[in-house]
């Protein structure tokens, strides 16, 4: 007697980049619930880490400090619902700070050390495993380098665009205070991992598009990725 043949459906990875509020969150979010997949949002991980480095005192310049100090975060996972959110000593920022005006100024000039960033990947590629191990059918993961450097072979890569004065209207209708034109400019122009539209992308312009007509679109591509689970 043979053993029944168990088949597990493929485990799909989808990675959305773009610029800020470019639509990344609430598109990811959206797919999650879905598709089962596991939300990782790699924007509160840069968020998360600035919000301790800022609390200790630590200027982006000081690489001592900072090499000193980010093998010592050894952050960790808490899976709340269907996101992933980074725990530092046991502790998850609450997303009121990590959306600080604080770490918004602070965000991306850490984010362009490479050290940070190394310190970083790791910790990002294994959220596939965080995904696996809670029963997730995969994970979409969203950020800046998620298409070119965290997972390339993604099976699908998305890149959003907006016009800068629409997603400059977006924060402001979420009443949050944030440079998001000088968040953009750092972010493209650093040398480690900027933002780009990975090779083989989808690229959307939200501009004039609502959320859910980009989810709809997304989710046709998702879709035709892979046959769905079975019930
Ligand atoms: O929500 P929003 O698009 O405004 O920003 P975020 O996704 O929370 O990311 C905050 C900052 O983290 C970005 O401006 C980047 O500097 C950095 N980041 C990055 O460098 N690489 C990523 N994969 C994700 C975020
Ligand atoms: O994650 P990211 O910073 O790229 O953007 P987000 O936080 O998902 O979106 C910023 C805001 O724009 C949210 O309030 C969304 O509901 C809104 N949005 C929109 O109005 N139209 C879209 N096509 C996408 C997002």
């Amino acid at each position: 007697m043979h053993p029944p043949f168990i088949t597990h459906p493929p485990f799909l990875i989808i990675a959305i980049d773009g610029g800020a509020a470019s639509g990344k969150s609430s598109t990811a979010r959206a797919l999650s619930e879905r598709f089962n997949l596991l939300h990782v949002d790699t924007g509160s991980f840069y968020r998360a880490i600035t919000a301790e480095l800022v609390r200790r005192g630590i200027a982006p310049e000081d690489l001592d400090a900072l090499r000193a100090t980010l093998p010592a975060l050894a952050p960790g996972t808490r899976v709340e619902g269907r996101a992933a959110r980074m725990e530092i000593a046991g502790r998850a920022p609450a997303p009121a700070e990590l959306r600080g005006p604080a770490v918004n100024a602070a965000v991306s000039h850490f984010a362009a050390v490479p050290e940070v960033r190394a310190a970083l990947l790791a910790y990002q590629r294994g959220q596939a495993g965080v995904a696996r191990a809670h029963g997730f059918r995969g994970l979409v993961m969203e950020g800046r380098d998620i298409g070119t450097v965290i997972f390339p072979d993604a099976d699908l890569r998305v890149f959003l665009h907006a016009d800068p004065e629409e997603r400059a209207r977006r924060r402001a209708l979420e009443g949050q205070q944030d440079s998001i034109a000088e968040r953009d400019r750092l972010d493209t122009r650093r040398k480690t991992a900027p933002l780009a539209i990975p090779p083989g992308a989808t690229a959307i312009d939200s501009t004039h598009l609502t959320l859910a007509q980009v989810v709809e679109h997304l989710s046709a591509l998702v879709a035709a990725t892979s046959p769905p689970p079975a019930a």
